[in-house]
Order: structure tokens, then C-alpha cells, then sequence
């Protein structure tokens, strides 16, 4: 299957991100905890330019608990400040808080030993398209009180969200661009629905997906369904087909609507807490 992705439009939000890098201390990257690495654009990397960073693995209720955990450990071990959460209920989103004061420990002395006490830190969000941004930012704005405004002459036109005395969050995130270069990046993008769907073929993807889900999940897909397990991915997608009544004019499966409730489901979760990649998979 190929992909085609055109990052062109992306150029203006990545200039409005450079600066707006300038005015924090601190990138608080959110990825999907599904595909920790496949969802994180590199290119950040460089833009960072020695701010501190810390990693959220987002939608951590839709991952694999020991995968997320051996991510944890993966990121950590390569220098970010990471946990996990769940922005949409708010699972973990308070800790962040400690979370980006630890990551900006070092500056926060540094300032000390200048003589600048009680200075806040200043996150700003940043991530690919539909990985959670405004959700967390949304959920982490009500665990916080009251919006700083704006701070004319310093901070021209941007909304401050303080959190507590010590971090303030920019509340406009820095959009990131799906970024692949090989196929299978690309595929797990397109199952958490970070890719646009008209760009694929979904009843292609949808048998890459369940050829996934029989090595590394099996029996998710059949227990969902209520279905016979068939190690034949087309013939396991007609199966879903009959039992979601998926039939077109004249009595034939509608595959192509089987595929679309196979990954909708996915995207939702309900086939389980299931990851598409894994540290020793990179
Ligand atoms: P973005 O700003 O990065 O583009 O993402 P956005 O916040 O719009 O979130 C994209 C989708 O992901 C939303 O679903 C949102 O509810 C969901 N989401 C965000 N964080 C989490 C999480 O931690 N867990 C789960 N399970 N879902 C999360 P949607 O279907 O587009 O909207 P809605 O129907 O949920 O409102």
C-alpha cells in the first residue's frame, strides 16, 4: 500500500511553533501510547535546541499496560522526563505539574543562584495531529484555576494558563506533522487515525490490521465479535461483515463497511488495551 503525505500546509504552524518555543523553558511532547514512536515527529528535535522535554504517553487506556511501561522505561532511559495519562478522564494529568518542574530542576537553580526566586516555568504542548493536545490541555486547564492573560510587551497575544505559582502552560499547542519513511510507520498512523483516511485504502488496511491483530492479540478480534476465529484476515473480515449485517444490494458482503467498523473499534479501544509497536521493535 502507499501513502502519500504532502507536510507543505505545515510550514506555517511550524514557523508559528519556532516561536513560540522561544518564550518556554520547557516542550511537553504528547505521543499516542500505541505507537510512542511512530507518533513522535524527530524534527522536534531539533527545533528544541537544549529546552528541557518531557514525553506524555497519551490515551494510555487504549495501550497495552506493560508495552506503555517498557516505553516509559525506553524514553527515560534516553533523557526525557515521561509518564503516562489519560486526558480524556483526566487519569494522570495532575502529576504532570511534578512532572515539568523536575524536567526544569536545573534551570530553576540556575535562576536561584541569579537571584531569581518564584519565577514560573513555561510549558507549551506540542504533538501530531489528534494525538490528545486540546484534550490535555482542556483537562489540564480545569485541574488548574484561573488563565494568566496576557503579559503585554513579553508575551504579546498569548494566553498563559498558570497551573500553580510554579508552571505556567502556553494554551495554544505546537502542531507536529505525521512524519514516515518507511511503510509500517505509516500503517500505525493510519489505525490511530492520525493520517487522513481518504489517503488509504481501508480494506487494505484493515487486513493488515487484523494479520496484526492474530500474531500479537489473538483471539481480541473473534472475542469482540463474538465470531469464529479464522486465521484467513478476508475471510475474518466477511465474518464481521455477516455479524455486523455489513451486506450490500443482491446479498454481498459490504467489506469495505466491515473494514471501517474494524478500525473505528480499534481507534476506540474496543478490542482491548492493545499496542502497535514495542522498544525492541525500533
Ligand atoms: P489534537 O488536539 O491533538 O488534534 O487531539 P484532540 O484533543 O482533538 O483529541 C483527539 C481525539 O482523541 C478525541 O476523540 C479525544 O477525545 C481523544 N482523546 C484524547 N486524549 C485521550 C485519552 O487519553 N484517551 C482516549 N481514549 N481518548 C483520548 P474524538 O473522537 O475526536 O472526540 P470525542 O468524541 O472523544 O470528543
Amino acid at each position: 500500500m502507499q501513502f502519500q503525505w504532502y507536510p507543505g500546509h505545515m510550514t506555517k504552524a511550524k514557523r508559528a511553533m519556532q516561536e513560540d518555543l522561544k518564550l518556554i523553558d520547557v516542550i511537553v511532547e504528547l505521543v499516542d501510547a500505541r505507537v510512542p514512536l511512530s507518533s513522535k515527529n524527530p524534527d522536534i528535535d531539533q527545533m528544541a535546541n537544549g529546552k528541557s522535554r518531557v514525553i506524555l504517553l497519551n490515551k494510555y487506556d487504549l495501550a497495552d499496560d506493560k508495552k506503555t511501561q517498557m516505553w516509559m522505561e525506553y524514553y527515560e532511559g534516553k533523557g526525557y522526563f515521561v509518564t503516562k495519562v489519560n486526558s480524556k478522564n483526566g487519569t494522570g494529568v495532575k502529576a504532570v505539574q511534578d512532572i515539568i518542574r523536575q524536567a526544569c530542576q536545573e534551570k530553576i537553580e540556575r535562576d536561584r543562584k541569579r537571584g531569581i526566586l518564584n519565577r514560573p516555568v513555561r510549558a507549551m504542548i506540542v504533538g501530531i495531529p489528534n494525538v490528545g493536545k486540546s484534550t490535555f490541555i482542556n483537562s489540564f486547564a480545569k485541574k488548574a484555576c484561573t488563565k494568566t492573560g496576557n503579559k503585554p510587551g513579553v508575551t504579546k497575544g498569548k494566553q498563559w494558563i498558570r497551573l500553580n505559582k510554579n508552571v505556567e502552560l502556553l494554551d495554544t499547542p505546537g502542531i507536529l506533522w505525521p512524519k514516515f519513511e518507511d511503510q509500517k510507520t505509516g500503517l500505525r498512523l493510519a489505525y490511530i487515525g492520525s493520517i487522513k483516511d481518504e489517503l488509504f485504502n481501508i480494506y487494505e488496511l484493515s487486513l493488515l490490521l487484523l494479520e496484526y491483530l492474530h500474531g500479537y492479540y489473538p483471539g481480541a478480534v473473534s472475542s469482540f465479535y463474538q465470531i469464529e476465529k479464522e486465521e484467513d484476515c478476508a475471510k475474518q473480515l466477511e465474518l464481521i461483515a455477516i455479524r455486523r449485517g455489513c451486506m450490500k444490494a443482491g446479498g454481498l458482503y459490504d467489506v469495505d463497511k466491515a473494514a471501517k467498523c474494524l478500525v473505528d473499534d480499534f481507534r476506540a479501544g474496543k478490542l482491548g488495551k492493545i499496542s502497535l509497536e514495542t522498544p525492541e521493535s525500533v
